[in-house]
C-alpha cells in the first residue's frame, strides 16, 4: 500500500507543514522580538534616566553656578545702575520714598526702618541691618525670603544682575 508516491507525498505534507510552522514561528518571533526590542529600548531609557538622576545633583550644582562671593567680587556697579532701572519704578535713591522706601545706604541700614515708609508686617517684624547676602537672597525671590513682603516684584533671575545691581546700591550712602 504504502507505495513510493504516498510515501513521497506524505513526506512532502509533513515538510510542508514543518516549513509553515517554521515560517509562522519565525514570523511570531519576529513580531515577539520586536516587542522584546521595545521592551529592552524601555530598560535602556530607565537605565538612562537614573543616570540622569546621579547626574542631577552635579547638575543642580552647576546650576547653582559660582558662589556668590566670587560672583559679587566680579560686579560691576555701572552694569548695576542699569539694572536698578528695574527698581527704579518703586525706590529712589534721593532719600526721597516712592512706592517702596528709599534705597540710599541700604547695605548695613536696619530692615524696614525708613521713618515714615508703610511697610509690611513681615518686613517691619526683623531688623536685622542688609547685608549684600541678605539683599542677594531678597532680590532673588523677594517673596520667597521676605514671606508676606509687599514688595511686589518678582526678582532678578541671574546672579550677575543681583551682584551688579547690589554692588551699585553700595556706592550710595
Ligand atoms: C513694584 C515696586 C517695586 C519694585 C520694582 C522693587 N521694589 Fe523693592 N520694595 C518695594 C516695596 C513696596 C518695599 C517694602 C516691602 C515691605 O514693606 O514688605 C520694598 C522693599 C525693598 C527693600 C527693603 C528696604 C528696607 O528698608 O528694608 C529692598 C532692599 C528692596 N526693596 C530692593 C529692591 C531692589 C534691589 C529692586 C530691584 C531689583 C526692587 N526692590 C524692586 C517695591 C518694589
Amino acid at each position: 500500500m504504502f507505495d513510493t508516491m504516498t510515501l513521497t507525498k506524505v513526506t512532502g505534507a509533513v515538510c510542508g507543514s514543518l516549513l509553515v510552522y517554521l515560517f509562522i514561528s519565525w514570523a511570531g518571533e519576529g513580531i515577539y522580538h520586536s516587542g522584546a526590542e521595545s521592551h529592552g529600548g524601555e530598560e535602556v531609557a530607565q537605565a538612562y534616566s537614573i543616570a540622569v538622576e546621579d547626574a542631577a545633583p552635579a547638575d543642580g550644582a552647576a546650576a547653582e553656578g559660582p558662589a556668590w562671593d566670587v560672583v559679587y567680587a566680579a560686579a560691576d556697579p555701572a552694569a548695576g545702575e542699569k539694572v536698578f532701572k528695574k527698581c527704579a519704578a518703586c525706590h529712589k535713591v534721593d532719600g526721597s520714598n516712592g512706592t517702596g522706601p528709599h534705597l540710599n545706604g541700604i547695605i548695613g541700614r536696619a530692615r524696614g526702618s525708613v521713618e515714615g515708609f508703610a511697610y509690611s508686617e513681615a518686613m517691619a517684624a526683623d531688623q536685622t541691618p542688609w547685608t549684600t547676602e541678605h539683599m542677594e537672597l531678597f532680590i532673588e525671590n523677594p517673596k520667597g525670603y521676605v514671606k508676606g513682603t509687599k514688595m511686589g516684584f518678582a526678582g532678578l533671575a541671574d546672579i550677575k544682575d543681583r551682584a551688579n545691581v547690589i554692588a551699585y546700591l553700595e556706592t550710595i550712602k
